[in-house]
Parts: structure tokens; C-alpha cells; sequence
């Protein structure tokens, strides 16, 4: 699939069916991840495939009750450590983020490639997600994902979106 469709008819997917993921596929989606850039190449993220069916229910209703979470045979939930290295002061303990976002959009790109649907999922407590799964006190749980194949063919444009001229200047603000 050319990389442009893959971007452009990538959608936050709500409804799932429960088909398995072969492992070939699984492999090739966690290894876009894999190959991702990081500051100083440090890699400093680590991603939980979550196949256990009481896991992701759990993880479902730690992330705002938004229960399609656990429709598909996989989550994935995204953490990452701060480096502590100085970078010339970039971003600070907040380039963990960076990182971990940078890595988690080549998963969900992947994703798309394969023709699984992904929805990047914000909103869940930290340290609730990091019970559930035995994650170390010095990460954070930056996001989290359903992975599987859509209900319905539900790849499309995008929605609405801001006009390049609002979002792109040239040489000034
Ligand atoms: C950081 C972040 C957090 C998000 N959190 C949620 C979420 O908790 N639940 C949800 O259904 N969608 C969530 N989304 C998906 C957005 O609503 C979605 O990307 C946006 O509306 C654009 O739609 P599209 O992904 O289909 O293009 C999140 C997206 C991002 C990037």
C-alpha cells in the first residue's frame, strides 16, 4: 500500500471484530515500532502486547469505561523511562513523550498497512495502568491502543481537518 493512502485512510476505530492476528503480522506491526528514531537513539519506550481477554477488560474500564478497548484480540499500551540525559535542554523529562509518540505512530501506521484498526486512547490513569500490568515505577504510560481487524471497512479521508494555509507559514509565524 503507497504510504500516502496509508496516512491518509488511517481512522480511530471504535468497533472491532474478534478475529486473531497472525503473529507474522503482529511481528511486522511491533517492529515499525521497533525501527522508529528516538533523541540520541536511546529508545527509551517499551510496548505490552496485551492478549490476556480479563487484561484487556480490565484495561478497557481503567481507560474510561470505553469498552471497545477490549473487543479486539490485542491491546497495546505504550510506556517509556526518562533518560535523564541532558539534550541541551530539550523538552526535558517530556522528551520521553516525543519518543514514545514518534514509536507509537509507526505502530499505528504499520497497523493500517495491514489492514488492522488502531485508536489511539489517551485517556486513562497512569498508575492505574501500571498496576494492571506490573510496569516499573520509573515508566510512564504514554498510550494505549485496541489492535484488530474493523467491524466494517470503516478506512476512509480524514475528517474534518484545519486548511494547510491556517497550520503552515513560511519563513515567519
Ligand atoms: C493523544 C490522543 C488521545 C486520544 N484519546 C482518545 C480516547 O481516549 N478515546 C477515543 O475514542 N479516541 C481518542 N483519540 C482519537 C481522536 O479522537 C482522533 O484521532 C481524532 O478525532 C481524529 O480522528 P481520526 O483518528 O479518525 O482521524 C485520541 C487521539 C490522540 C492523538
Amino acid at each position: 500500500m503507497d504510504f500516502y493512502d496509508v496516512i491518509r485512510t488511517r481512522r480511530s476505530i471504535r468497533s472491532y471484530r474478534s478475529d486473531p492476528i497472525s503473529e507474522e503480522v503482529l511481528n511486522r506491526v511491533m517492529d515499525a515500532a521497533r525501527i522508529a528514531p528516538s533523541g540520541s537513539n536511546r529508545q527509551p519506550w517499551k510496548f505490552i502486547i496485551v492478549k490476556d481477554e480479563s487484561l484487556r477488560q480490565r484495561l478497557a474500564s481503567i481507560c474510561g469505561g470505553q469498552n471497545f478497548i477490549a473487543e479486539p484480540p490485542v491491546a497495546v499500551v505504550a510506556c517509556g523511562y526518562d533518560i535523564h540525559r541532558n539534550r541541551g535542554g530539550y523538552m526535558g523529562e517530556m522528551s520521553i513523550l516525543v519518543d514514545v509518540s514518534i514509536a507509537f505512530t509507526h505502530l499505528i501506521q504499520a497497523a493500517r498497512a495491514e489492514g488492522l484498526g488502531t485508536c489511539w486512547i489517551g485517556a486513562f490513569d497512569n498508575n492505574q495502568v501500571k498496576e494492571l500490568l506490573n510496569i516499573p515505577e520509573n515508566f510512564y504510560v504514554v498510550a494505549v491502543t485496541p489492535l484488530g481487524y474493523p467491524r466494517e471497512e470503516k478506512f476512509r479521508e480524514p475528517g474534518e481537518r484545519k486548511n494547510l494555509e491556517e497550520i503552515v507559514s513560511t519563513d515567519k509565524f
